[in-house]
């Protein structure tokens, strides 16, 4: 333990810099966890050093960090894993953990139906680094069996598609890797612990955005992943610390603090989109609307078979005509949901898929991908559903 510095004895411009970054007694009780915002971690003298190395304990904040293993901890709990490493981003956790696994010469076998940036990193980056991407429809688990090869080494796909919100069979794709010698990596975006728990289900790595609803406030990015085995977590991790991709102190705290309310938050989420997409079925100007808790979505027995009550989830999508003006107006009379190029907020949002995620997709190829000009994507809040059907009733108007 080195003594304190003596104010007698040195200058001030010295001495004041060595004040006020301790407090008495620094094993406090916080009742919440404390920001870490440091980006190293003092040791005393050279056996310090060789201890607090040989421990793995904190040293520079891009290889460990307080705040992102508080974080981690609850994310594991929640996904049932054996642990979990948090990113930059939900493309961070992405990219990190691809890199990580695979080798010039391997396949991913990836739904075709995917987040736009996450298809963009398969075809920009995995291509650079030789590795192979084929894509297949996985509502087809018989073209995804035909699909695997012996070099796949990942199949890839989100539990819901955005924005179509179709439904991935996580059981049947895992039975699929597993017999491949593969491993099933899920992106549980969209439908969050709190609703699937695919390593429950057989996946092998799951990916979670925490900027979307696991924080929830819209004011952090982030991103999670979570593994069965601990030591392909390791692995990663030595990777995001090579390649910068671990979270920052700051965001992980924000994230902890939005996470401790996600309980609450989620399943009232999923009710209310439950509640808006019953309500819009019924509007006959409205031609379809995507959530898995209507009868109407094609797999719906598929939704019940991954979840006892139904798979849950805040998305849904609708078809309006296809009168670009008055979607305009549509979107003007809302009240309450806003246009956002983001989700997982705690006020309801909307997003536009032809202008958004899919611009650069040939019209006849998004339409066959069920994406038409007159789709909006809607991320549901906690507002009272009452308030937000009346709403969204009252703008249909203009149609
Ligand atoms: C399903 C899905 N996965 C991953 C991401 C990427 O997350 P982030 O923006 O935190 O990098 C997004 C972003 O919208 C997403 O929708």
């Amino acid at each position: 333990m080195k003594s304190p510095v003596s104010k007698e004895t040195v200058s001030q411009e010295t001495a004041y810099l060595y004040m006020g970054d301790r407090v008495e007694g620094m094993g406090l009780k916080p009742e919440t966890i404390p920001c870490f915002l440091t980006t190293a971690f003092n040791m005393d003298n050279l056996e310090d050093v060789q201890q607090v190395y040989a421990d793995h304990g904190y040293t520079y904040i891009r290889t460990r960090n307080p705040n992102r293993d508080a974080l981690a901890e609850v994310i594991t709990y929640l996904e049932q894993g054996e642990k979990s490493d948090i990113f930059s981003s939900g493309m961070g956790a992405i990219t990190t953990t691809l890199m990580s696994l695979l080798q010039p010469g391997d396949q991913i076998l990836c739904n075709r139906y995917i987040y736009g940036e996450t298809f963009n990193v398969m075809d920009e980056v995995m291509s650079k680094l030789g590795v192979q991407v084929v894509y297949t429809g996985f509502e087809d688990l018989e073209e995804v069996r035909r699909a695997v090869t012996e070099k796949t080494r990942i199949i890839y796909t989100e539990v819901i598609s955005n924005p179509t919100i179709r439904i991935a069979d996580i059981e049947r794709l895992a039975e699929i890797s597993h017999g491949a010698g593969a491993r099933l990596m899920v992106d549980n975006t969209f439908t969050t612990p709190f609703s699937i728990k695919p390593l429950t289900l057989g996946a092998d790595i799951v990916v979670n955005s925490l900027t979307k609803y696991l924080n929830g406030h819209s004011d952090a990015t982030g991103g999670a992943v979570t593994c069965r085995e601990a030591e392909l977590i390791d692995r990663i991790h030595h990777t995001a610390m090579l390649c910068g991709t671990p979270g920052d102190p700051f965001s992980s705290w924000l994230i902890l603090r939005g996470l401790h309310t996600a309980a609450l938050r989620i399943p009232r989420q999923i009710e209310n989109a439950a509640a808006l997409a019953h309500a819009l079925e019924k509007n006959p100007q409205i031609s379809g609307v995507n959530h898995p808790s209507l009868e109407s979505h094609p797999q719906w027995e598929l939704s019940y078979r991954l979840h006892p009550g139904g798979l849950g989830s805040p998305i849904l999508s609708i078809y309006l005509p296809e009168d670009e003006g008055k979607i305009s107006r549509f979107m003007d009379r809302l009240h309450f949901a806003k246009y956002a190029p983001t989700l997982g907020g705690i006020r309801t949002s909307l997003s536009h898929p032809v202008t958004s995620s899919h611009p650069n997709v040939p019209d006849n190829i998004r339409r066959a991908m069920g994406i038409t000009p007159g789709m909006l994507r809607i991320s549901v809040g906690t507002e009272n559903p009452e308030d937000l059907i009346r709403d969204f009733e009252q703008a249909m108007e203009v149609f």
